[in-house]
């Protein structure tokens, strides 16, 4: 099949490799001229595992392209998929400047019947708006379908995850166009949604709010954990052999971070005061994710003081979660931001997140070590913040010997408990017990008996 596709962020560039390498002939169209050219130089504008071997392996065979064009671009497509970005506006509702503009660009070429489908993530409604901006830019009267078809793949694993999707959701008012989707999804054997427009804008945002969901609902046992003496990874365990429940996503951290959750849950929320309904429990959702960082930096400062002045903190992990190079709203830098606010000074490594952190950190009491090993020399504290594997594996004997103080905080709960504790760190973790929370949660439950 002819397929172009609009924008060429993470689910953009991934889907125009993924449906190339299905064997369609496909047109990435970016207006960034600057990406375009890097991309056509096999250079890619984002690290995703797997990604640049399949965009150049498409390119050679000439089943991939891209242009900052979007008239080449549509004009021998029969689908056009819309991908550009949809970043959170200043009230938290999603910011569809870019999909309008899409769309009137779109009008304005319009060549013969197409199939428009969104896969950016957007809210109820927005579908209609895009047939109304098309229809409104067309030179002459020509036909044309729109269809809804979210996107669900993970950062870090987009590649495979678009490759192997749990389900395909198709939503249009035009079975003609769910049945052409229907071909290019055809091999994959998935089950597959057939509903109509706002019913699958619906299922991306409820599936991104329960996910979040998750993620705070477990930070939460953690903190009871935390106080009561359980331990939250042996809770989560337990809780995900019902497969009702399952496992993913009930990993404890600092709070979920990235491009996606903290904006679309943000944006349901909007939807639903929108239309006069308060959704109480993606209020907490929002609220519990805010409070895990502050608890985390508490830890952190009931220890070493709220005057860092002085001190040396390490900082392992940039990015919003490991594999990936991405740090739009990380919790890992909102945390080096207020340790640095707090007068500490940094030394940060992440594998592949650093470059982009300059952009937002800057260089003031910040060193960028070229290693772990580099960011733990001198430090008071070590800090983890992404759970990338190769933390895990580091010899923390040596990180011990190359360390002046003996703090460990893991806002991810990489490390093994006893290893750790045996070489004589201080331990804190999330919800699990260790030498560090015990005197945390004491702290806590007297404060609160005492309140
Ligand atoms: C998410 C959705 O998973 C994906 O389906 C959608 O298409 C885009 O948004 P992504 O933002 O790439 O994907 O990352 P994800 O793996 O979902 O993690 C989001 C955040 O939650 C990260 O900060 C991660 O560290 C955090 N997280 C995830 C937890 O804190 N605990 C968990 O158990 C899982």
């Amino acid at each position: 099949m002819n397929v172009c596709v609009i924008g060429t962020g993470y689910v953009g560039l991934i889907a125009t490799a993924v449906f190339a390498d299905w064997g369609n002939n496909v047109v990435g169209v970016d207006i960034d001229k600057e990406k375009i050219d890097m991309i056509k130089q096999g250079k890619m504008p984002i690290y995703e595992p797997g990604l640049a071997e399949v965009v150049e392996k498409n390119v050679k065979e000439g089943r991939l392209t891209f242009t900052t064009n979007i008239g080449d671009g549509i004009r021998d497509a029969e689908i056009v998929f819309i991908c550009v970005g949809t970043p959170q506006d200043d009230t938290g509702a999603a910011d569809l400047s870019y999909v309008w503009g899409a769309a009137e660009e779109i009008g304005k070429n319009l060549n013969g019947y197409k199939i428009i489908v969104t896969k950016s993530t957007v809210p109820v409604g927005t579908n209609e708006k895009v047939a109304m901006i098309v229809k409104d830019n067309l030179k002459k009267d020509i036909p044309f379908d729109v269809a809804s078809n979210p996107e669900f793949l993970k950062e870090g694993s987009s590649v495979e995850d678009m490759r192997h999707p749990d389900r395909t959701i198709l939503g249009s008012n035009s079975q003609k166009a769910i049945d052409t989707l229907k071909q290019l999804y055809a091999h994959l054997n998935t089950p597959v949604v057939e509903c109509n427009l706002r019913t699958a804008e619906m299922i991306k945002y409820a599936s991104n709010a329960f996910l979040a969901t998750k993620i705070s609902f477990i930070n939460e046992i953690a903190q009871i954990c935390e106080r009561a003496g359980a331990d939250v990874s042996v809770v989560a365990d337990g809780m995900g052999l019902d497969k009702r429940i399952g496992r993913a996503f009930l990993y404890p951290s600092i709070g979920y971070g990235g491009s996606c959750f903290p904006k679309d849950v943000a944006a349901l929320y909007r939807t639903s005061t929108d239309q006069a309904y308060d959704f109480k429990l993606l209020r907490g959702v929002m609220e519990v994710n805010e409070r895990q960082k502050e608890y985390y930096l508490d830890n952190i400062v009931g220890e070493l003081g709220k005057n860092l002045d002085g001190k040396v903190i390490a900082c392992l992990g940039l990015s919003f979660k490991a594999n990936t190079d991405d740090v739009r709203k990380s919790v890992a830098l909102t945390v080096i931001q207020r340790l640095r606010g707090l007068g500490a000074a940094l030394r940060v490594y992440d594998p592949k997140g650093t470059d982009n952190s300059k952009d937002h950190l800057g260089d003031a009491n910040i060193y960028y070590a070229s290693d772990s090993y580099d960011a733990v020399e001198g430090a008071d504290a070590l800090c983890i913040l992404t759970e990338w594997k190769e933390f895990q594996e580091l010899d923390f004997g040596k990180v011990k010997e190359l360390m002046k103080g003996n703090y460990v905080f893991d806002g991810r709960n990489l490390l093994d408990i006893n290893t750790i504790q045996d070489l004589g760190f201080t331990y804190f973790a999330i919800g699990r017990p260790t030498n560090g929370t015990k005197k945390i949660s004491s702290k806590f439950t007297r404060s609160v008996l005492l309140s």
